[in-house]
């Protein structure tokens, strides 16, 4: 006997004959001179995964390299809008990202996911999904206390005071990545540099010419 929740399920999957590529994945690789990857950058809110990104994302795009990043804050105000901080919530953020970067990294694009991502088994999920050759993790890797200091956007005084409920980091848990493919510890170290780590690890990586 299927259960309730899975028969629901399969009843709204039955007309779906999921998308299959007219041209293979190698052609659009072949045409770009690249390989699909999806660079997925976790760490806490403030660690640095965007200015990072935006840092590799130049870099690459200046060789030659065609990139797409996808950002927390962007994501949530559109295909996410109607999703908050709940571990529920976070979970089908993440999910709904693996996909798109998925659909990215299989048509040949390098994309970079920035996203707190906050523990293990998100993570995995988001393996999962986008698969284990495809999947890169990197570890954005700043201290809490740094990330406080920086508080770019204000938000760490905000869960301070008790107006952000579930901030990670204060009062929601954050499970640092124990096996990251790439771990960038960016305490004392300037940007530039912490771009030119990824860089090294990932053009090797993409390169397909
Ligand atoms: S995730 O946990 O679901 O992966 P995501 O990366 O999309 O989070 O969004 C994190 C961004 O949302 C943070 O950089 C911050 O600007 C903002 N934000 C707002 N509320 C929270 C919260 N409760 N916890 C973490 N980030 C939050």
């Amino acid at each position: 006997m299927l259960s309730l929740h899975l028969q629901f399920f399969m009843s709204k999957q039955e007309n779906i004959h999921p998308y299959r590529h007219l041209l293979p994945r190698e052609s659009k690789e072949q045409l770009l001179g690249q390989r699909g990857k999806v660079l997925w950058f976790t760490g806490l809110s403030g660690s640095g995964k965007s200015t990072i990104a935006k840092g590799v994302e130049e870099e690459l795009h200046n060789k030659g390299f065609y990139v797409v990043v996808l950002d927390g804050d962007n994501v949530r105000t559109g295909i996410n809008n109607n999703l908050g901080f709940s571990e529920e919530d976070r979970t089908e953020n993440i999910r709904r990202i693996a996909e798109v970067a998925k659909l990215f990294c299989t048509n040949g694009v390098v994309t970079i996911c920035c996203f707190v991502s906050p523990t293990t088994a998100i993570r995995a999920m988001a393996r999962q999904i986008i698969g284990e050759t495809d999947f890169v993790e990197v570890f954005i890797d700043t201290p809490v206390d740094e990330c406080e200091k920086r508080d770019v956007k204000g938000l760490y005084a905000k869960a301070r005071r008790g107006e952000i409920k579930d901030f990670t980091g204060i009062n929601a848990p954050f499970e640092p990545p124990l096996n990251a493919d790439l771990v960038i510890a960016t305490q004392g170290k300037a940007i530039a540099d912490s771009v030119q780590q990824v860089m090294q690890y990932v053009v090797p990586i993409v390169n397909n010419q």
